[in-house]
């Protein structure tokens, strides 16, 4: 089977450090180029990782593979595109508003940064939820006259919540959500990141921009396709996002209003029996189940749960009557960097070479 060669831009960072960490057993990518800023321009990844005292800054479980160790890191701004059948970016919004566009006149790009979410003309994938919005991507090529196209992933917050509400919706109609975050620190990546001094026996309740993203990405993902872009779904979603002392995964206490009566019971198989069409793709990167629900009342813990699947199922537990909003309250746990980012972006593209929007050679 032909080998589709792959560009991970923002490789240094702690999302591209997972791409890299994914990506050696890959069966149908092959990285073939890394890129990061002018800072890291010129040495070799190994390099570029250590500072000056000899500190490497590796943060993936996985060890890095020795042949990444060796490849050049190129300014991404500087990138050629030939050679490159995609592109995945884990930059930051501002820096992924110039490179993206760039590469995407030639090549699908597959992006981790906020910078194109919130076009009409772009679909915020979520694997299992919303793989019809795919229909944007022709919209996309048409009206800016690329070859390839963006697609993001939605915010490492908003994924495990939109993957949770989606079968709720189908099932029961939701009709509004209230819901409160306690985030790991590696979802601040590594620059500047979050400072020790900060987080340690502490929570911080605030941080910047993450409550708007993620109300206004999860209507949008859990929406409709009207036309040539997407109708929000009729919801109100209202959010805390806080900073917790835990290294991955991202712990959400969700509430939700729903539109039919619907028992513990019901929730729970809703949620267990979702997304079994999708994993039946058999696609190289897709978990057992897209969710997992515990019936054991202390779970799910961050240390315990976020590595369930290989960090790419959503695991629930403590689901209850929600007497408030009248409907159901549950918490989960997500892991960030990787179905929330770095791997949730490869099962994106993995769905797309089965739709054929991405080519092989
Ligand atoms: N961390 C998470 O859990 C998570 C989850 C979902 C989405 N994301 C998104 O993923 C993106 C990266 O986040 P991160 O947490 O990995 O950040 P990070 O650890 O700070 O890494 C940033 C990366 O971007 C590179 N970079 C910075 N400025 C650049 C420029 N002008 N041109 C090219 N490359 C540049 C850096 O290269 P140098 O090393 O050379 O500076 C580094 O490789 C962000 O958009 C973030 O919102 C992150």
């Amino acid at each position: 089977m032909a080998r589709i060669r792959v560009a991970v831009l923002g490789a240094t960072g702690v999302a591209g450090q997972q791409f890299l960490a994914s990506l050696p057993q890959h069966p149908w990518f092959e990285v073939v180029r890394l890129g990061a800023s002018e800072r890291s321009a010129g040495k070799k990844y190994g390099d570029a990782i250590r500072d000056a005292s000899g500190k490497v800054s590796w943060f993936a479980s996985a060890p890095l593979d020795p042949a990444f160790a060796a490849m050049p890191v190129e300014d991404a701004a500087e990138m050629s595109v030939d050679g490159l059948d995609l592109v995945f970016t884990a930059v930051e919004s501002d820096a992924a508003k110039v490179l993206e566009p760039r590469f995407a006149e030639k090549v699908p790009v597959v992006s981790t940064a906020s910078a194109f979410r919130y076009e009409p003309d772009v679909p915020v994938f979520l694997p299992a939820v919303n793989l019809d919005h795919a229909e944007l991507i022709e919209v996309q090529r048409k009206r800016r006259g690329w070859k390839g196209f963006v697609t993001p992933g939605p915010n490492c917050t908003t994924t495990g919540l939109a993957i949770t509400l989606k079968p709720l919706d189908l099932a029961f109609g939701v009709e509004r959500v209230v819901m409160t975050s306690m985030q790991s620190v590696s979802g601040a990546g590594r620059s500047p990141g979050v400072l020790a001094l900060d987080i340690i026996d502490n929570v911080v309740p605030y941080i910047a921009k993450e409550e708007e993203k993620v109300e206004k990405e999860t209507k949008k993902i859990l929406g409709t396709i009207s036309g040539e872009t997407i109708a929000d779904a009729k919801m109100a979603v209202s959010c805390t996002c806080t900073r917790v002392n835990v290294l991955d995964g991202h712990t959400e206490s969700v509430f939700v209003g729903l539109r039919k009566k619907a028992s513990v019971d019901e929730v729970k198989a809703a949620m267990r029996e979702f997304g079994a069409d999708f994993v039946a793709l058999g696609l190289p990167s897709t978990p057992a189940h897209i969710i997992t629900v515990s019936d054991d009342p202390y779970r799910p813990q961050p240390r315990l749960d976020r590595d369930n699947e290989s960090g790419m199922t959503t695991t629930v537990g403590r689901v209850r009557d929600e007497p408030v909003l009248g409907g159901i309250k549950y918490m989960l746990v997500s892991h960030n960097t990787r179905m929330g980012a770095a791997k949730g972006a490869m099962l994106i593209a993995e769905y797309l070479v089965h739709t054929g929007h991405i080519a092989r050679r």
